[in-house]
């Protein structure tokens, strides 16, 4: 066991407890961390520090924290050979936050395009904390020495930020050999990367939608995805194409159908080439509830069983504390602070 944790190349990624995850969360990451978890040794955290960063209700915070480490499990995440842990519970990622953010220029920073788009939607109220949000990102990855971060398309730039401030801000800066901090690369599948809203196909699936039906929802009843699929934003044409730039829903649609159904796009193209929306919407709502049923069911059992979560956050948290403790006496120590008894 010991030389096989040497040997394998680490992951790290999480996802915000904010509210219901959705088909873009799964397909564009937690499938693939269920995909990458035999090969890597793979940290997952639920990042409930960054979901404070918009307004939040307190009531709600804890519980969908464990609601979304049970659904990790629940999506096929072996807790026995990954470590799954609640952010907030490492304090370390706080105190390399404030040390990255004492390093980043903050022109760097005013270029995140997500910062842009979610400040317009909080209108008067952005916060601070929204502004850091990629740097708590960025001391998230770096803290664990992650080799790989597997996430959607959506948060390359966040990838980037980190290897910049690790490369150009902390091992250029405060070491000869330029070895504090391990470089981390993303994996980002082809596929499934960028699942787009139901409503709208040129605007990405997301949780701070506030329209309810531009998302399917890990957790929907078959009732409430038969609604939203059905209210769907189709078009006038006959056959569900992927390349045509004019059908930006038919092609999202299909990508999620060929995903979940495990067929390939040239082989759902060629089914499909003269099926009507009608027809071609009654068999996707078929496979998404299909796809979507052992998950509800094994969230079910570990939803109800919060002794057994508990167990599994415990555990990771124990991992990760261990591995983030390391790299912070690391930093602090390069950058030159004082330690005790010496
Ligand atoms: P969050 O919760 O917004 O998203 C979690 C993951 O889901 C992916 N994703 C999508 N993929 C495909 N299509 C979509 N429509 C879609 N919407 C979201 C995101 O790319 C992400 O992989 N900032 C991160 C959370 C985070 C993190 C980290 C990730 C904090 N620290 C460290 C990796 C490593 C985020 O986007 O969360």
């Amino acid at each position: 066991m010991k030389v096989e944790m040497q040997t394998k190349k680490r992951i790290l990624s999480g996802v915000q407890p904010t509210g219901d995850l959705h088909i873009g969360n799964w397909l564009g990451a937690i499938n693939n961390w269920v995909t990458l978890q035999e090969q890597y040794e793979t940290f997952l955290c639920v990042v409930d520090l960054h979901a404070i960063t918009t307004a939040y209700d307190p009531k709600e915070l804890s519980k969908n924290t464990l609601s979304t480490a049970a659904l990790y499990v629940a999506c096929g995440i072996d807790p026995k050979e990954c470590s799954i842990f609640v952010q907030s519970q490492i304090s370390a990622h706080s105190e390399l936050c404030w040390i990255l953010n004492c390093m980043t220029p903050i022109n760097w920073m005013e270029r995140m395009i997500q910062f842009k788009e979610k400040s317009i939607q909080q209108g008067n109220n952005v916060s601070i904390g929204l502004f850091d949000y990629p740097i708590l990102m960025a001391a998230d990855i770096l803290l664990y020495d992650a080799d790989f971060v597997p996430v959607g398309e959506d948060q390359k730039q966040h990838l980037e930020l980190a290897r910049d401030i690790a490369q150009q801000r902390i091992n250029a800066k405060f070491s000869k050999n330029k070895n504090i901090l391990k470089i981390p690369q993303p994996i980002i599948m082809k596929n499934g990367s960028k699942i787009m809203s139901l409503i709208d196909g040129s605007k990405k699936m997301s949780k701070s939608d506030p329209n309810e039906g531009s998302s399917i929802n890990l957790l929907d009843t078959p009732e409430i995805i038969t609604k939203k699929i059905k209210r769907a934003k189709s078009d006038s044409y006959i056959g569900i194409e992927f390349n045509n730039p004019e059908r930006a829903e038919s092609r999202n649609l299909l990508m999620i159908y060929s995903i979940l159904s495990g067929k390939e796009i040239s082989q759902c193209e060629n089914e499909f080439s003269e099926t009507g929306w009608g027809t071609f919407k009654k068999l996707i709502t078929e496979q998404v509830i299909e796809s979507l049923s052992p998950i509800q069911e094994k969230y079910k059992v570990l939803i109800n069983d919060p002794h057994q979560l508990n167990n599994i956050l415990i555990e990771g948290k124990e991992r990760a504390d261990d591995l983030a403790k390391k790299t912070l006496k690391r930093v602090k120590s390069k950058l030159g602070f004082f330690e005790m008894g010496k």
